[in-house]
């Protein structure tokens, strides 16, 4: 029976030792079946998290749980593996803390600090009662900023959160979600050592992880950051191999079915665990053992009917 991990040690360990560990969002079967296969390919940890509206998209939170443990269990998945609920609101999170996600994300940053506090806190004893980790956003991680991106977090609220019992905290050092736009500024280390230093042992995480250069993933690593969260890069993978896929006239052969889904969706899904693996290479993620695992999809039932 699969089972998730709460991450608490993980990403600690992380953090201490200066790696850090991906939280990769997913968005249908093929993400979490691709996300899946390069954590054991790797035999490296792996967070699976959704966000409000992968969990419209697909369902419900309850599938999304269903299918990655289902998943688990019949890829006999045997490395450590959190489902996080990202950027929850306070009704998703009481969700997804009751139907056994292992770690939630409580993002109050649009409420006045006090009220966030408040609900920070209830989500906390609610999901501490049940072993569940939970995650807090200090500074609000924006969506496609100029190039200042987006608002830096504060020393003194990352010391409140913290207090309040907060597993992991996500601060905005000028990181945002999306692409990042021309001219961008980079990350703000100044601000991210302070943080550091003020919560030295809670791991920090970093918000909209795609398209950093390497040398400043590195060195925010360096710094304290334990989880960098990645959902747009795979994406852009997705999307570069599967239209090219489309533009070989791929989808065209009706002699090998290239128009089945099982067949066109398959250079995107392999496309993503190559990217999660070059990342994985990218944060310092060490294996958990030296198990060798096959790799690859399963290429022969796809001319099964
Ligand atoms: P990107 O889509 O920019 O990688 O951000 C993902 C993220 O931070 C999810 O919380």
């Amino acid at each position: 029976m699969a089972y998730f991990d709460n991450g608490n040690e993980i990403f600690k360990q992380a953090r201490r030792n200066h790696y850090a560990v991906g939280a990769y969002n997913t968005n249908n079967l093929e993400w979490t079946k691709a996300l899946l296969q390069a954590a054991e390919e790797t035999r490296t940890p792996l967070l699976i998290q959704a966000s409000t509206g992968a969990g419209k998209y697909m369902g419900g939170y309850k599938v999304i749980k269903d299918l990655t443990a289902d998943l688990m269990d019949s890829m006999d998945i045997s490395v450590p593996v959190i489902l996080n609920l990202d950027h929850g609101d306070y009704d998703s999170a009481v969700e997804c803390i009751k139907l056994g996600f292992s770690s939630v994300m409580f993002d109050g940053h649009n409420l006045p600090t006090d009220e966030n506090l408040a609900k920070t806190r209830e989500i906390i004893k609610l999901a501490h009662e049940r072993g569940i980790s939970v995650e807090a956003e200090i500074g609000k991680i924006g969506e496609n900023q100029g190039a200042d991106g987006g608002e830096l977090a504060s020393v003194a609220d990352a010391k409140l959160f913290v207090a309040a019992g907060v597993d992991k905290l996500a601060c905005g050092i000028g990181n945002i979600h999306g692409v990042y736009p021309e001219g961008w500024k980079g990350l703000n280390f100044e601000r991210l050592q302070e943080i550091a230093t003020a919560v030295p042992d809670v791991p920090l995480v970093l918000h909209g992880g795609s398209g950093i250069p390497r040398e400043q993933v590195e060195k925010a690593i360096s710094l304290g950051i334990a989880k960098i969260n990645i959902n747009t890069e795979f994406q852009l993978a997705f999307q570069s191999a599967t239209r090219k896929y489309f533009e070989a006239g791929k989808d065209q052969d009706k002699a090998h079915k290239g128009y089945d889904p099982r067949k066109l969706l398959l250079p995107g899904t392999e496309a993503i665990s190559d990217a999660m693996k070059e990342m994985i290479s990218w944060m310092g993620t060490p294996s958990i053992d030296s198990k060798v695992k096959s790799a690859g999809f399963d290429r022969a039932s796809l001319n099964e009917e």
